[in-house]
């Protein structure tokens, strides 16, 4: 399979599936229990349909929206995600290169494989850099010094992460870093000598925002243990309170799910939400974000910024949740399966796929900016 023969979502993490160990497509592609939560995602925009208008003048279509005080060329970006050069050796190189080249924001992960300030000095976009709060606040401390230093625009803080979710297809094939495969999962690597290959041809795996903190060579760290050993499950309202005054600028939550959830983020001063159930990968059965944008945008949309991710594969995805209010969509698996498939290259090929989706879509809707996009052109059945 090829890298022009993908026009979908679904070409990509088909392509990815082919070119990627079993172990680490699961890791990228599964979620949490019976991932009811993951199919939702993207089912519920089929429960929103569009109701075009015709004959509005459509011939320049403006896709910017500012979000956070960031001006972005898309109403989409590329949310953080984790362990980027596993899927493909230029991780989150890659990324940053093409969010930049497309206009739009980025985020680097607290479990990025590439350091926030060398993706600072790659993409000339806003860079929003995506904060786990540990139990040591040393480390904490350390990860918003550097953050400031390097002049990151967007503080994004994971709050839907407390614990590990139950990802039960990582328990099967041992996915965790460095590798402790069971049995079925070494036999599914040796199946992609090509990767290995690549992967060992290129520099060693390194976690450089955890530097110090993150004994690699010492037991094997999976997702679910970092989040539950390493985390801290006492994070409070109180305890955020004080970060985004230490911040001192844009600061979002990301993972918020509830009004009353919402109403405090805006008492604490944060600038933006994120609706998010984390891709499905935490709590299974929880709502989506799209489902709960609504209700969100009507309590705390005039006094912040909300913006959703979860199940984003289509343009008219985009549409639906900017016509319900969102100022920005959050991309994850829609650029990684790309990335992993063919790196920079996918990444690109799958915003630009995005971008002539969406202003597709908006010429057909009869409308030229986003914020011509409104609620009365949505039905929900
Ligand atoms: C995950 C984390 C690391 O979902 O964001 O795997």
């Amino acid at each position: 399979m090829r890298l022009n023969s993908c026009h979908s979502f679904h070409d990509f993490r088909r392509m990815a599936k082919a070119r990627l160990p079993g172990p680490i497509f699961d890791y990228i592609d599964g979620a949490a229990d019976d991932e009811v939560t993951y199919r939702r995602n993207t089912s519920a925009f089929d429960r929103c349909d569009l109701v075009p208008n015709v004959l509005r003048g459509v011939g320049d279509i403006d896709l910017s929206v500012t979000v956070m005080g960031q001006r972005l060329a898309l109403p989409v970006y590329c949310s953080p995600t984790a362990l980027q050069r596993l899927f493909h050796h230029q991780g989150e190189r890659a990324v940053a290169a093409a969010a930049g080249k497309y206009g739009t924001m980025f985020g680097v992960s607290s479990l990025g494989t590439v350091s926030l300030e060398e993706a600072r000095r790659i993409s000339g976009g806003p860079q929003v850099y995506q904060f786990y709060f540990h139990k040591d606040r040393g480390l904490n401390r350390e990860m918003m010094a550097r953050a400031k230093q390097a002049g990151i625009e967007v503080m994004m803080l994971t709050v839907d992460s407390i614990t590990g979710g139950n990802r039960e297809r990582d328990k099967r094939t041992g996915f965790s870093i460095p590798f402790r495969l069971t049995l079925a999962g070494m036999i599914q690597f040796a199946m992609k000598p090509a990767w290995g290959i690549n992967y060992v041809t290129h520099e060693s795996f390194k976690l450089p925002q955890l530097d110090g903190h993150v004994d690699m060579g010492g037991g094997a760290l999976s997702i679910s243990r970092y989040f539950t050993e390493m985390l801290d499950p006492s994070l409070s309202w109180d305890d955020v309170a004080a970060m985004v005054r230490e911040w001192g600028g844009q600061f979002c939550l990301k993972g918020v799910m509830s009004v009353e959830d919402a109403k405090r983020a805006v008492d604490i001063g944060c600038t933006g939400i994120i609706l998010s159930n984390h891709g499905g990968r935490q709590l299974d059965g929880s709502r989506t974000a799209f489902d709960q944008l609504a209700e969100i945008v009507d309590a705390v949309g005039d006094r912040i910024d909300v913006i959703m991710d979860g199940g984003v594969q289509r343009g008219t995805h985009v549409l639906k949740a900017l016509s319900v209010g969102a100022k920005a969509v959050g991309l994850g698996r829609y650029y990684l399966f790309p990335l992993a498939a063919a790196g920079q290259a996918g990444v690109e090929r799958a915003l630009d796929l995005m971008r002539s989706e969406i202003e597709r879509d908006m010429r057909l809707m009869g409308c030229a900016s986003v914020d011509q996009l409104t609620r009365s052109n949505l039905r929900f059945s």
